[in-house]
This record gives structure tokens, sequence and C-alpha cells, in this order.
């Protein structure tokens, strides 16, 4: 086990998105000592309230755009470490327009290694299981940290730049980093443009579900709190320049999991559409976290899935008014797409 970093004052950029602010929830219930300042411009996935009601004295928002190198110049003198979570996210979105991706993940990551170089902090980056490309549905072998990059997506081939950017800047000028790369994510606070909260808005819209393809793509499903708790192990005691694989063994196929979800929603389990495929579709994800777990300690404890996932419909339930204002705008997109 290596030493135990202890940061107290750290900034997550993206903190007001779907994993960055559940991260933020974590590390206010978990670390007393920390003080949390979130870096996030507020996209059309970003919101506030996901962070609203945290104590003002542990939370503070910083509303502005982590390729804004004055801003950085401002804030990140006094803090300890960068978490970096902001990103442009949804496959879907960088398909049909791959700009903003290019610039925030690619360009953002740049603008904060450099203000780490500058003022000389930790920084960790979180990044995806979508950089390695994906494997045959009938192949056994999972991801781990040797295997080549191979992404297929605008969106993924931009966060395996960012993570090579990581790379090469902690081999050159000698940065503290760690990476972590997560498999699919699911629980509270998701957008609704994505997979599990789409569907589950939708049967409480009465509008059935959409399957893309075949629905025999696999994701290897992880809670978020349990992602939350991996990137805290591995920013505090993960190896400098170090790479690690976040995954929880939960491999499922879409179709599986819409009818899931349409069984615990009480509709039939072929009560959905099946839609056009996304093109370049990645096949199956699937971790092997054997390092996270045997160097560093690290275990999930959110792994019964149907649990997690019951938990998760009912989220969606109690916080219609969370979710009600964006999603008439994501079906219009959807259905634009064919999709
Ligand atoms: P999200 O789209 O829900 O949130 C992204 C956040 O970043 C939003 O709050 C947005 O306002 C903010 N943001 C976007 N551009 C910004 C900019 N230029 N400056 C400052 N803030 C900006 O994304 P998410 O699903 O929570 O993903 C967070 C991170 O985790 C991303 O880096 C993503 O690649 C990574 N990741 C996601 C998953 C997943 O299953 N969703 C899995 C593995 C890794
Ligand atoms: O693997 C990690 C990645 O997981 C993250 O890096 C991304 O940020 C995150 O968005 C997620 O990417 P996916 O493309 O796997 O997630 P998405 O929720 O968009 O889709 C999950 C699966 O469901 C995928 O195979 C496509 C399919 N799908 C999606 C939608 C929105 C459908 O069949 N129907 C749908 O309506």
């Amino acid at each position: 086990m290596s030493e135990i970093y202890e940061p107290h004052n750290i900034i997550v950029t993206g903190g007001c998105g779907f994993i960055g602010s559940n991260f933020v929830h974590y590390v206010v219930n978990n670390h007393p000592g920390v003080h949390v300042t979130v870096l996030d411009k507020l996209t059309y996935a970003g919101n506030p309230d996901n962070i609203a009601g945290l104590p003002s004295d542990r939370v503070e928002l910083v509303v502005g755009d982590i390729c804004d190198t004055d801003l950085l110049n401002k804030l990140v003198p006094g803090h300890d470490a960068i978490i970096h979570y902001a990103a442009e996210s949804h496959n879907d979105n960088s398909i049909a327009d791959p700009r903003p991706f290019l610039k925030t993940n690619v360009e953002g990551t740049f603008c904060l290694l450099e203000a780490v170089r500058k003022y000389g902090i930790r920084y960790h980056h979180v990044s995806t299981d979508e950089v390695y490309g994906d494997l045959a549905l009938d192949d056994p072998a999972k991801f781990t940290e040797s295997t080549p990059y191979k992404p297929s997506s605008p969106y993924s081939s931009t966060k395996a730049a960012s993570d090579m950017l990581v790379r090469a800047w902690t081999r050159t000028y000698g940065l503290r980093t760690t990476i972590s790369n997560c498999s699919n994510n699911y629980g509270p606070y998701q957008h609704v443009e994505k997979f599990i909260p789409r569907q589950i808005t939708n049967i409480i819209d009465g509008v059935r579900p959409k399957l893309y393809g075949t629905g025999e793509n696999v994701r290897d499903w992880i809670h978020t709190e349990d992602h939350s708790s991996a990137v805290w192990t591995i920013l505090t005691r993960g190896h400098i320049g170090e790479t690690y694989l976040i995954g929880a063994d939960g491999e499922k196929n879409n179709i599986t999991v819409l009818r899931m979800i349409l069984e615990m929603m009480g509709q039939s389990p072929d009560d959905f559409d099946w839609v056009r495929d996304r093109p370049g579709h990645d096949r199956r994800y699937a971790i092997d976290s054997t390092k996270l777990q045997t160097q560093l300690g690290w275990r999930p404890t959110h792994t019964n899935f149907a649990e997690g996932l019951e938990k998760t419909i009912e989220w969606y339930r109690n916080n219609e008014s969370w979710w009600r204002p964006v999603k008439v705008a994501t079906e219009a997109r959807y259905k634009a797409q064919g999709q």
C-alpha cells in the first residue's frame, strides 16, 4: 500500500454534472476536513441543484469554463488538487456535432494541465473505458490497464486524447497525476439523455422506451457512488503517474436492462420500440479492476444491480421537477436523429 495523501482544498471540475455532483456529495458525506470548489460551466448537462443544500462552508460553486486560463490563474492557487470530471460526455451528441467535444475534452484538459504545471498541485483525471474501443460479444477478455487504446466515437477519441495529454505532461514536466478509466455509471442526477434515465422517464410519461440496434450491446454497470469511492481511493492512495481501471463486474446487455426497468415499472417486457442503431456502436465493454482492488484495497459496495436500479427508478419518480424541464428538448433531439 502506498503512502496516504490527504487533500484539504480541492477543485472538482464538472461538479454540477451527474458523476461530478455525486462525487461532491460523497466527499462532503465522508471526508469532513475537505473543502470543495466546484468549477462548472453549467452547460445543458450541468445543474446547480445537484449540489444545492450542501453546507456553504464546505462547497463553493464557481461558474466558469475550464478553457478560461485567466480564471484558472485566479482560482487554482491555494488549492491542493484538481479532480477533473468536466466534459462533453454523450456519444450521440458527439456524433451529431463533435466540435464542443474537441474544445472541452481536449483543450480544456490542456488548460487544466498547464495550470497544474504552473502551480504544482495534484491532478486526478477522470476518464472512460471507451478509450479501449470495444470487445466482441463472445470474447472472454476484459479491459485491463495494458489494453491498447482504440476509441470508436468522436466522444471517446477526445477522452483518449485527453488521457494522452495527461501522460505526456506527467512524463515531460513531472506532474503529480493519476488517471482512472471507469465503466458505465448509473444512479441519481444522471441526465435524461442517457440510456437508463431516458427509459425510466419515458415510461413515467407513457412513452415506449427506445432500444438501439439489436439490443445485444453490453455495458458494465457500476453505481456512481462506487465510482466516487474509487476516485477518492486513487487520489489519496494511488501511485503518481499510474492508471487504474474502475468497474464492479456489472456486465449486462441493453435489452436485459430495459426489460428489468419495464418489469420494475409494471410494464410488459416487450413494451418498447426498436430504433435506428448508433453509428459505430461499441459492442461490449468489460472492466478488470484487479489492479485497483489488489494494490489499493478498493471494493464496490453497490453490487446488487437490481436493487440499485429500483432505487434509481424511485429517485426519478420522486424528483420529477429535477428532470422535467429538460425532457422535451432531449426527446426532440432524439426524434430528429430517428432515435
Ligand atoms: P455530464 O455530462 O453529466 O456532466 C458534465 C459536467 O461538466 C456538466 O456539469 C457540465 O456543465 C460541465 N462542463 C462541460 N463543459 C465544461 C467546461 N468547458 N467547463 C466547465 N464545466 C464544463 O457528465 P458525466 O456523465 O457526469 O461524466 C463526468 C466525467 O466522467 C466525464 O469526464 C466522463 O467522460 C467521465 N465518465 C463518465 C461515465 C458515465 O457513465 N457517465 C463513465 C466513465 C467516465
Ligand atoms: O462506458 C463509459 C461511458 O458510458 C461514458 O464514458 C459515457 O460518458 C457515458 O455516456 C456512457 O456511454 P454509453 O454510450 O455506453 O451510454 P448511453 O447511456 O448513451 O448508452 C448506453 C447503451 O444504451 C448504449 O449501448 C446505447 C444504448 N441506448 C442508449 C440510449 C440513449 C439505447 O439502446 N437506447 C437509448 O435510448
